[in-house]
């Protein structure tokens, strides 16, 4: 490990690997599979756009540390999360003869990371798999924790399973070409640790945005360490979201559902999330879990990381229905992720009527309350 790098430890027994964080490490991703004893063929999956900017320098790596390589690229966007995409994937390693200990590599941003980490848990039974994420959503949330999988024609991350990746290699250096409106979206799940975990570090973030949207190296690669430390501990004390895991959804609740009425055209999912947080403290606030100043400390730092805040034109009724398809439904009760103070959340039973009477209240102050989700925002590019 040079003194610049960074090492965050996933430890989950038999099942613990690293996150290596360090500017220019995808030069070296040859030499630290092969540290790490990985033998055998290795399949890159990436998409059209990701390889025309990083794949020559990661397969000249590998090739250099003397791996036989074949490259599969799948299609841009969200599109390629399908089980079309997973069999094709398959087919290749059985035509290219990839076996038990060859090994996936999936470089790119979440998309490529969850479909690549699927193939790879089914494919004679489970290959080793090695995650290389190239934007800020990949690096501090996706890459981590093992959850792979593709979407349902009915629905998002239906299918999947848990397979760990054996090393996560982070080049904070991959996000120079990352379109800014993604780079941002990304900064939300950066919040999100601030606010479930550590104050600290969420007053660093107020310190430091403006560094963050510049780019700048030693902020960049702080945030990403400090999302990455947090999400492994939470990851390490409950792999299969229990129960601790829960936590990593503050904000998805009232998020996935508008991602899922603007029917993931409208916003993206960073985006959905950030609403998601400013919505959820708010209701928090109303129920006094939290003070006001927690809610207004978000909200600041939500608009200084240039994300939105206010709730799109969702009608309640539509809303309130797309939140019972969240996954904390227990008993037809519907629980949420609030915060009770920076760095401190609780897992409570939100009721109609609150959720109602505080939607109410955001259309008088400026948010939607009236027409359908998607009419308001731009569409993905
Ligand atoms: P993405 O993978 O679609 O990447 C966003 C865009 O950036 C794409 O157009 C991609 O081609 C482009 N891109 C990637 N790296 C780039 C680079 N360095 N320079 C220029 N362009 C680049 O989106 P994402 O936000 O990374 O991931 C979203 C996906 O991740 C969703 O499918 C979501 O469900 C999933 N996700 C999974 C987990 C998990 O725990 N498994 C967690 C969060 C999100
Ligand atoms: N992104 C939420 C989780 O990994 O649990």
């Amino acid at each position: 490990m040079s003194s610049a790098e960074r090492c965050v430890r996933v430890s989950l027994a038999e099942r613990s690997y690293d996150i290596l964080i360090e500017a220019g490490l995808l030069r070296e991703v040859g030499a630290r599979l092969r540290e790490l004893g990985l033998a055998g063929k290795v399949a890159v999956v990436t998409n059209p756009v990701v390889a025309k900017l990083y794949a020559p320098a990661v397969l000249r790596s590998l090739k250099a540390a003397g791996y036989q390589t074949r490259m599969i690229v799948v299609p841009e966007g969200e599109r390629a999360k399908s089980l079309r995409w997973v069999s094709a994937i398959l087919d290749e390693l059985v035509r290219a003869r990839f076996e038990r200990g060859s090994v996936l590599l999936a470089l790119g941003g979440g998309v490529v990371g969850d479909l690549a980490g699927f193939a790879a848990s089914i494919f004679v039974r489970g290959i080793p798999f090695v995650q290389v994420p190239t934007t800020l959503v990949s690096q501090v949330d996706s890459s981590v924790g093992g959850k792979t999988g593709v979407n349902h024609p009915l629905g998002k991350n239906l299918i999947g399973a848990f397979h760990q990746p054996r090393l996560v290699l982070i080049d904070p250096d991959t996000l120079g070409t990352l379109p800014a409106r993604e780079r941002v979206a990304g900064l939300a799940e950066v919040i999100k640790y601030g606010m479930i975990e550590d104050e600290k570090f969420f007053a660093y973030l107020e310190r430091r945005m403006a560094d963050l949207l510049k780019l700048e190296s030693d902020a960049v690669i702080h945030a990403i360490t400090r999302s990455c430390e947090i999400k492994a501990s939470v990851v390490a004390e409950d792999e299969r979201e229990s129960d601790r895991r829960r936590v990593l959804n503050y904000g998805h609740t009232v998020g996935h559902a508008l991602e899922s009425l603007g029917r993931y055209r409208t916003l993206i999912h960073g985006e959905a999330v950030a609403i998601g947080m400013v919505q959820e403290a708010g209701l928090a606030g109303e129920l006094g879990l939290c003070p006001p100043e927690v809610v207004i400390r978000q909200r600041e730092l939500v608009r200084q990381a240039g994300l939105p805040d206010r709730l799109p034109p969702v009608r309640f009724t539509e809303l309130w229905n797309t939140m019972q398809h969240d996954k904390k439904v227990a008993q037809g009760r519907l629980y949420c992720v609030l915060p009770e103070r920076i760095g401190r959340v609780v897992i409570a039973p939100l009721e109609r009527a609150t959720v109602k009477q505080w939607f109410a209240q955001q259309g008088r102050q400026g948010g939607g309350t009236g027409r359908r989700a998607g009419a308001a925002l731009p569409r993905r590019g």
